[in-house]
């Protein structure tokens, strides 16, 4: 009987194989502009004082190591509610889960229980979003939302699209810091797109990963909350991988907004019954660390001031990249950057420019050109600008 002799290799990740590569690179000059993680100005992965300090709480508090319930940690909950909703309301329930991903993951997961069968996604999106939603069982369709002739978020194609998606349909929006164009809807977009969401009876699915690194943490939930007070029902997956630093503890959270308290219930107990197949409960140590922060004035206070550097670190080298490539006197006009929030800049570069990068200088990006500007520095900010300046 032959079991796994016949198993074909699988391609590699997009985002993951890159970074396996970088690490695999001998070369000393090699820039990692691949995967979203924060660096700081010495290229060395940050973990927050805030965190530091909640972490050193949860170890002298002494706490259990007992199973969380399959929706997790009640406080981490609950405190989470109020910093992506803003709201205390009992139609709403939420859940544990381990980081962004589960979060997108059991959103598909119950949409499919639910009978959807297709879900509507931004073209470009997150690299993961297609996979997550197939091996959830739902076929992926995709809504215009970049022109890149103007390298400019495209609203009003994005709203003609939605007057055409059938009526029932769940589609995913992300609520700020768009992966990977960096091109947010403006306030007043997103009235329009939440008209014309509700108009056509469509069912929003948040994906909330960057809170805070757009333009702060109230205004970065201006799409969501601007929703709920519209009375959408939603689903929303957020993240605290990258706002806390804290990418491999597994912290996130899955929500549903539904009409009232007994609709929030029942939809409980089914997404419970989804939990307990799939991972049971989700991990104890991320989830206490972040309610510790959350629940505390003084650690809740540093950690905003420590998001706030990350978010400024971020911003001055974007504007650095486009000001050193508009200067080196690139035929291209790198202005269109400044417009882009978040982690990621939607450069624009060719695949082909992108392969020379790598081969050539050990620069490496994703082929659609999404560069991790938080892995930018002075200490490499020169390099990097003359390489791209060379390979355009
Ligand atoms: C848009 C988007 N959604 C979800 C995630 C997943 O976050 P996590 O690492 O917490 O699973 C990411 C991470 O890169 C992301 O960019």
């Amino acid at each position: 009987m032959k079991f796994f002799e016949t198993v074909e290799m699988a391609p590699p990740d997009p985002i993951l194989g890159l970074n396996a590569a970088f690490k695999a690179d001998p070369r000393s000059n090699k820039v990692n502009l691949s995967i979203g993680a924060y660096k700081t100005d010495d290229l060395q992965p940050l973990v927050l004082a805030a965190v530091r300090k909640a972490e050193e709480k949860v170890l002298t508090d002494g706490m259990d190591k007992e199973y969380l319930s399959q929706d997790g940690n009640p406080e981490y909950v609950n405190r989470s509610i109020q910093l992506v909703f803003n709201a205390e309301q009992d139609n709403i329930f939420g859940a544990q889960v381990p980081g962004g991903t589960a979060g997108v993951r059991l959103a598909g997961d119950f949409l499919a229980q639910l009978g959807s069968q297709v879900i509507y996604i931004p073209d470009p999106t997150w690299a993961n979003h297609n996979q997550v939603f197939t091996k959830a069982g739902l076929q992926v369709e995709s809504y215009p939302y970049y022109d890149a002739d103007r390298r400019a978020f495209t609203k009003a194609q994005m709203v003609e699209a939605i007057q055409s998606i059938p009526t029932g349909s769940p589609i995913l929006l992300h609520a700020c810091c768009h992966n990977p164009t960096g091109l947010d809807p403006t306030p007043d977009d997103w009235k329009e797109i939440s008209t014309a969401i509700k108009a056509q009876g469509l069912l929003p699915v948040f994906d909330f990963a960057y809170q805070g690194f757009g333009h702060g943490i109230d205004e970065d939930a201006m799409a969501v909350r601007h929703f709920l007070a519209d009375g959408h029902q939603m689903l929303l997956a957020n993240s605290y991988s990258k706002n806390f630093g804290l990418y491999g503890e597994r912290a996130g959270g899955f929500y549903v907004v539904t009409p009232d308290r007994a609709a929030a219930e029942r939809v409980k107990s089914q997404v419970m019954r989804i939990i307990r197949a799939n991972y049971s409960n989700p991990p104890l140590h991320g989830a206490r660390i972040i309610a510790a922060v959350l629940a505390s004035d003084t650690l809740r206070q540093e950690w905003e001031v420590e998001l706030a550097a990350m978010r400024e670190r971020i911003s001055g080298m974007r504007k650095a990249l486009a000001e050193g490539l508009n200067a080196g006197g690139s035929s291209v006009d790198f202005s269109f950057m400044y417009r882009q929030n978040g982690m990621f800049s939607y450069s624009g570069l060719s695949k082909a420019a992108v392969d020379q990068l790598r081969e050539e200088y050990a620069i490496y990006m994703p082929t659609n050109g999404r560069l991790n500007v938080a892995g930018l520095s002075p200490k490499n900010l020169d390099y990097v600008v003359e390489a791209i300046l060379v390979v355009l």
